[in-house]
């Protein structure tokens, strides 16, 4: 298996990408909504979006608050145009960059949302990511974390190894972001948030691989 760059990866699966989302992932069809509802229903909500993308989560989310703003951010300059074309008449500010790099602004966020794209970091990446996360949050704010989870420990090492096997083999740069999926339990993965200062996480639903987390 060849490992391609993570933002390239994306443009060139951006033709389809919503419907192959919608059709191939487990449960997709329900938590994409759900994950949604969970979102402020108040009308100036300020909604913070880590990995975007096409922005699949906020068009339900907009069809449920057409008043909020949100602020996306993605490694994809191609997946933020596809999501740009589709949200013209909404307030949205876009950044295409790493949500581990860019600041976010401080105490403001009423929530913040991540939809299948966190499953590609470590506990240690996550674990400063959800720290200034959890600052970036109001007081009363939270997170609401969809995504793919592995369903054993042995799994979850599997996956890390394999990607360190790869990315040796084929002499990859160090500090560069490949496509390869590396998911934490999510044992592993509520251990990080409840580090990272979020005293309240539970797991919400399920489908197959994929959890909901709310975190306050
Ligand atoms: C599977 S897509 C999910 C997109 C969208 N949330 C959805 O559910 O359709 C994963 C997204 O995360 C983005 N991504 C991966 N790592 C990132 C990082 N470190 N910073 C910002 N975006 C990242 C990718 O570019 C991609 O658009």
């Amino acid at each position: 298996m060849k490992l391609e760059k993570m933002d390239a990866f994306f443009a060139t699966r951006l033709n389809g990408y919503d419907e192959h989302m919608m059709m191939e992932i487990e449960g997709a069809k329900e938590f994409y909504p759900y994950t949604a509802a969970l979102l402020p229903p108040k009308h100036d909500a300020y909604v913070l979006d880590l990995g975007c993308g096409t922005g699949i989560e906020l068009e339900y989310y907009f069809t449920l608050n057409g008043k909020a703003s949100v602020v996306g951010i993605d490694l994809s300059a191609d997946m933020l145009s596809a999501l740009k074309q589709k949200f013209s008449d909404r307030k949205i500010k876009l950044i295409c960059g790493s949500y581990f790099d860019v600041p976010f602004e401080t105490n403001c966020f009423d929530a913040a949302v991540s939809v299948e794209s966190l499953h590609h970091f470590t506990a240690a990446q996550k674990l400063k990511l959800y720290k200034k996360l959890n600052i970036a949050l109001t007081d009363n704010g939270y997170f609401v974390l969809t995504d793919y989870f592995a369903d054993s420990e042995e799994a979850e090492h599997f996956y890390f190894s394999e990607l360190e096997r790869l990315k040796s083999e084929q002499r990859l740069e160090p500090n560069v972001f490949y496509h390869y999926d590396t998911p934490l339990t999510v044992e592993h993965e509520i251990e990080v948030l409840k580090k990272a200062g979020f005293s309240d996480v539970q797991i919400m639903r399920s489908w197959e691989a994929t959890y909901t987390i709310l975190a306050h």
